[in-house]
């Protein structure tokens, strides 16, 4: 297919000479006479790579210039100047023009150029897909309203430079969707720099945070930068900002607002240019009645909330996680993918999963490894020993947290115990225990309950 181009003029000569040397290339070629009619038409069918005029009537050329690239970061433009002067040259640059021609333009000149353009842009392009499948963790997979909506939030927000606030519970994919924030940032190419606010001691944050100069403080033998310093242009991920001590929340804060620190020991006020994603498996707004968070940083940090809820309120994701896990395991160990079976699928999505996605990736390698075959069955499943379910004592389950939790647990069990008492009888268990026997029967699959041999 040709490339599509769009060639912006007001002056019809200029506009006619350009666009009949290119489509006497093969190009598909469009045209514009001033900015307006330009910023649409890319609206409506992009083309892969935009000649702009620099002086045009009504919006000039640097204007249209901006306004495409804030729309498209990634759209070649080529400007076409009479006066070519240094400082527009500079100018179109910094707003991310990829190279200039000179009035008259001349073929040789502007085929180059294009081709050169094009190319880089193809370059470009091919990069950013190889780095999207080599960074498979990347992927936030689900297909729950709930994921739908986080995935497209993260769409939205990410090339902002607001501040964001991700919370929930452990292992539900917070540091993932940080890692997407960044990746799909214009920041992508910066560094992502974490920290995690609970790790570090007390007494070393500050360092850790913002540097230290040589001699600050006993140990501090070199300068040292801090992550506030490494993150510049890019984003500092806050991990477990819920644990941090209020003297360091009050220094975050000057930051934030400032976007400068001081590194420990040291005088001068280092700028900083840093997009801050921050994390909590806390209620932050809890901890703010607690007198252990402040509310200032609170908002400063929360311009935009997402929440990412947990496994057990999205149950349909868990078969898709779990494919996703085994081709996960298999690319990396460079091995053919196995498989579940449907009742596999099914048990292992009628689980508790209090440790959430982390848990069930975890779950999802060990059976892959133990499993000889290559289908995981249901059989299988218990191969290895399940996550918390085995624990059948009253006590526990009385002090579960959720009541869909406590009371899936005690279905299992109650059903383990009366179908041995039957000696795996389903027919006798759906009488003795007043259940229809195909509801029951499909029941115990789903909960990875070996129904005995009569029903198969
Ligand atoms: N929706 C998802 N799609 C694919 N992988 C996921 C998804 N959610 C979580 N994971 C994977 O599960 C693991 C745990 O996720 P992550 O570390 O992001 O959780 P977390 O919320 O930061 O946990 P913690 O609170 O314990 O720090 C990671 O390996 C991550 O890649
Ligand atoms: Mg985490």
């Amino acid at each position: 297919m040709p490339a599509t181009l769009l060639v912006v003029d007001d002056e019809p000569r200029i506009l006619q000479m350009v666009s009949g040397i290119l489509q006497d290339e093969g190009f598909e070629v469009a045209t514009a006479a001033d900015g307006e009619t330009a910023l649409k038409l890319v609206a409506e069918e992009p083309p892969d790579l935009v000649l702009l005029d620099i002086a045009l009537p009504g919006k000039d050329g640097l204007e249209v210039l901006q306004e495409l690239k804030a729309r498209s970061p990634a759209l070649p433009v080529v400007m076409i100047s009479a006066y070519g002067s240094v400082e527009n040259a500079v100018k179109a640059t910094r707003l991310g023009a990829y190279d200039f021609i000179e009035k008259p333009p001349n073929a040789d000149n502007i085929l180059l150029t294009v081709r050169n353009a094009l190319e880089m842009s193809r370059l470009a392009e091919e990069n950013r897909r190889l780095r999207l499948q080599t960074a498979p963790a990347r992927e936030i997979v689900g297909k729950s309203e709930a994921i739908r909506r986080l995935r497209e939030q993260v769409r939205m927000v990410a090339p902002t430079n607001a501040s964001v606030l991700i919370t929930g519970e452990n292992g539900t994919g917070k540091e993932l969707v940080a890692r997407a924030l960044h990746a799909f940032s214009p920041r992508s190419h910066k560094p992502f720099v974490e920290v995690n606010c609970a790790a570090i001691p007390e007494d070393l944050i500050e360092s850790e945070l913002f540097g230290h100069e040589k001699g600050a403080f006993t140990g501090a033998t070199s300068r040292r930068q801090g992550k506030f310093d490494l993150a510049h242009e890019g984003t500092l991920f806050l991990d477990e900002i819920g644990d941090m001590s209020l003297k360091t929340q009050a220094k975050i804060l000057r930051i934030l607002e400032e976007q400068r620190f001081e590194r420990v020991g040291g005088g001068r006020p280092i700028q900083v240019d840093v997009r801050v994603v921050a994390a909590t498996n806390k209620n932050l707004a809890e901890e703010i009645q607690r007198g252990t968070f402040r509310e200032d940083l609170y908002h400063r940090i929360n311009v935009i909330p997402l929440q990412v809820p947990p496994l057990r309120e999205r149950r349909e994701d868990i078969p898709l996680l779990a494919g996703h896990f085994l081709k996960e395991l298999a690319r990396e160990n460079d091995t053919p993918s196995k498989t579940f079976t449907l009742p596999a699928l099914e048990a292992l999505a009628n689980l508790p999963w209090t440790g959430n996605v982390r848990e069930l990736k975890n779950f999802v390698w060990r059976l892959a490894i133990l499993t000889p075959g290559p289908r995981i069955d249901l059989p299988d499943l218990h191969l290895t020993p399940q996550p918390e379910t085995e624990a059948g004592d009253l006590d526990h389950l009385l002090n579960l947290p959720n009541f869909r939790e406590a009371r899936a647990r005690f279905e299992k069990e109650f059903l383990r115990h009366n179908l041995e008492e039957c000696q795996g009888s389903v027919s006798l268990l759906a009488e003795r225990i007043g259940l229809e026997r195909s509801h029951l029967y499909r029941k115990l699959k789903g909960l990875g309950l070996e129904p005995g041999k009569e029903e198969n």
